[in-house]
């Protein structure tokens, strides 16, 4: 599919929002079409960044004013938030995005070797002084990585990337041809560059995926919460900041805990309690975890099983959503600071606070229970790792 030109979607402070990419885990079926200027806009005005100073769409702030200096990181919010910070300290969130040698995924691949059998190479990790090392032996001729970042928790998967140019405004990278895979317990090629499976052979060598200077920033602008100092439309390793952070969902912070520590009420935090309707819930999270309006038309049917990886998407598919307008957020079933339950009840418990007679109809099958396994079940969107599918909806009549 022709990747989409315009850049309407941009985030103010992450420079370019989503577009047409094999993403990291492939098999993206949705093809991402960038979502409307408004989408972005809406969240990040939603931020409260303060009429005047706060960034502008595509400029990333005002010239000349470090954005960088009004985030103050996580570790500021524990002292008088602990609850969320334990809690999102352990999620995702918090690590989606590390120097490559300090990832779990190196710890476990060090010294270890992969056959790569599509281009008869055999591949080498070793991590040594603080750095992970990336060997590829080709009958007898030896390439050699350094690799910079590690990509994703490794709950599922870590992808290893290598920024070229970093210094220039046009930093592009290197997607590494091996990802650490939890569920094999090691490596194996990265989802996108299996020669069956590639979607933008042009990008492939034989070392990995080339990736250009406007995919780059997309990559690195859903797993950290600032690209660069000023916020600018810009990678810059240097001072990026890295995971999805409390400031990432909130806003940047300064101001806040300046006002808590002199026991003042500081400007309203975006996303607190009562702020975050479904809609911006949609919009935001939908951000990174994709969004329907960046889906081209076509795509969103029930049989596409690539669906079940963008939950936004398949949620705002669900009568239950479309029948409750405003009335089903993501937080009606998960806390935004922790990794998703693994709790059956506390998804029941969800279900149950609409279908309850009188109120709705209850289930034919099982009025009070195991809704997920038959609702929401598990689904392979495409690369081996089961995402569950939030288009809730019937899984057809019972045959007798
Ligand atoms: C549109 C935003 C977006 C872009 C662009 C993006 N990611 Fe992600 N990434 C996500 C989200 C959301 C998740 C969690 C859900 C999932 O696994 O799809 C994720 C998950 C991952 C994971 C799995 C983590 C785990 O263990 O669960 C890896 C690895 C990863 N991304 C690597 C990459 C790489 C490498 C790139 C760039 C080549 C990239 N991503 C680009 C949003 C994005
Ligand atoms: C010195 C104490 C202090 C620190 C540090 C602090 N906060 Fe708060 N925070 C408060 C207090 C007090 C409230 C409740 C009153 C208010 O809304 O200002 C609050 C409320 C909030 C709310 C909910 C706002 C609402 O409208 O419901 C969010 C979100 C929040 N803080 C985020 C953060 C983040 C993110 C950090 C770290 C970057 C942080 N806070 C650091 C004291 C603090
Ligand atoms: C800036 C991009 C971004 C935004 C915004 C975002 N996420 Fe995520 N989310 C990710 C990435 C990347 C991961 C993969 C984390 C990992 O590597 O394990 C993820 C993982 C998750 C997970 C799985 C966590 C786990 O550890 O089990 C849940 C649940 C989730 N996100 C929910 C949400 C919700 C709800 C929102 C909105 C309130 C949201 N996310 C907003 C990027 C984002
Ligand atoms: C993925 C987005 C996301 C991240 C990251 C995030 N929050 Fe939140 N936070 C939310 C949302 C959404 C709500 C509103 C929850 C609701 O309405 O039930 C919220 C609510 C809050 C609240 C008010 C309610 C409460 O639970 O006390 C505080 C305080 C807060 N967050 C602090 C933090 C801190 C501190 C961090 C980092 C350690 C953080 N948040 C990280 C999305 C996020
Ligand atoms: C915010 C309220 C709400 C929540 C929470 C909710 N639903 Fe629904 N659900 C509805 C409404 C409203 C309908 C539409 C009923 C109608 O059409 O009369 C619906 C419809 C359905 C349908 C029929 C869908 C179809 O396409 O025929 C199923 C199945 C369903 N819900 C299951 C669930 C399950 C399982 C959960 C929990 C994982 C859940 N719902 C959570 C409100 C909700
Ligand atoms: C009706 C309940 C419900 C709602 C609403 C909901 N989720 Fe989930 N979500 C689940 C369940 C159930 C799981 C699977 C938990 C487990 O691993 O057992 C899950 C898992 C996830 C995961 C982990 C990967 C996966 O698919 O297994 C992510 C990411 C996620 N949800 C994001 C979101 C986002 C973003 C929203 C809002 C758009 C949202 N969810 C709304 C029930 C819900
Ligand atoms: C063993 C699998 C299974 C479990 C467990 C289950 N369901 Fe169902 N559910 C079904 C099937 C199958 C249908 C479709 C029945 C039909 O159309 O004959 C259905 C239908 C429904 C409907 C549509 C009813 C209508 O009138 O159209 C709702 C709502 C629903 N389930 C909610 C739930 C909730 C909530 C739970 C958990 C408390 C749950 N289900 C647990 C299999 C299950």
């Amino acid at each position: 599919m022709p990747e989409p030109t315009a850049n309407a979607n941009d985030d103010p402070l992450n420079g370019p929002g989503p577009r047409a990419d094999a993403r990291g885990l492939k098999g993206d079926l949705l093809v991402l079409a960038g979502f409307a200027a408004a989408a972005a806009l809406a969240v990040w005005l939603g931020f409260g960044q303060g009429s005047g100073d706060g960034p502008a769409a595509g400029t990333g702030g005002v010239a000349g004013t470090s954005l960088a200096s009004r985030f103050v990181g996580d570790a500021a919010c524990a002292e008088c938030h602990p609850g969320p910070s334990a809690a999102h300290a352990r999620s995702g969130h918090s690590m989606t995005l590390r120097p490559a040698a300090e990832s779990k995924a190196a710890g476990l691949l060090d010294g270890r070797s992969f056959k790569d059998g599509e281009y008869e190479a055999d591949w080498r990790f070793a991590r040594r002084d603080g750095t992970l090392h990336l060997d590829r032996n080709s009958g007898g001729e030896v390439a050699r990585f350094v690799v910079d970042y590690a990509f994703g928790s490794g709950k599922h998967a870590t992808t290893f990337v290598s920024v070229v140019d970093q210094d220039t405004a046009s930093a592009s990278s290197i997607e590494h041809r091996l990802t650490y895979f939890a569920g094999r317990g090691g490596a194996g090629i990265t989802p996108g560059q299996s020669q069956d499976t590639t979607v933008d052979p042009h990008e492939l060598s034989p070392t990995g995926r080339n990736v250009n200077p406007e995919k780059t920033r997309d990559c690195f602008g859903c797993h950290t919460t600032l690209l660069c100092e000023t916020g600018a439309n810009r990678l810059d390793p240097a001072t990026l900041i890295p995971n999805v952070s409390c400031e990432r969902c909130h806003g940047p912070a300064r101001e806040h805990v300046e006002a808590a520590r002199k026991g003042r009420k500081g400007p309203p935090m975006p996303f607190g309690l009562g702020q975050s309707s479904a809609d911006l819930q949609m919009r935001h999270c939908g951000f990174c975890h994709r969004h329907p309006e960046q889906a081209p038309p076509g795509e969103i049917h029930p049989d596409n099983p690539g669906i079940a990886r963008f939950q936004p998407v398949g949620l705002m598919q669900s009568a239950c959503y479309k029948k409750t307008p405003g009335g089903l957020s993501c937080t009606a079933c998960h806390d935004p600071h922790a990794r998703a339950s693994t709790d059956a009840a506390v998804y029941e418990a969800a279900c149950l606070s609409c279908h309850t007679a009188p109120a709705q109809a209850a289930c034919p099958v099982s009025p009070a229970k195991g809704c997920v396994p038959c609702h929401m079940p598990p689904r392979d969107s495409g690369q081996d790792i089961l995402f569950h599918d939030h288009w809730i909806r019937s899984p057809g009549p019972v045959r007798p």
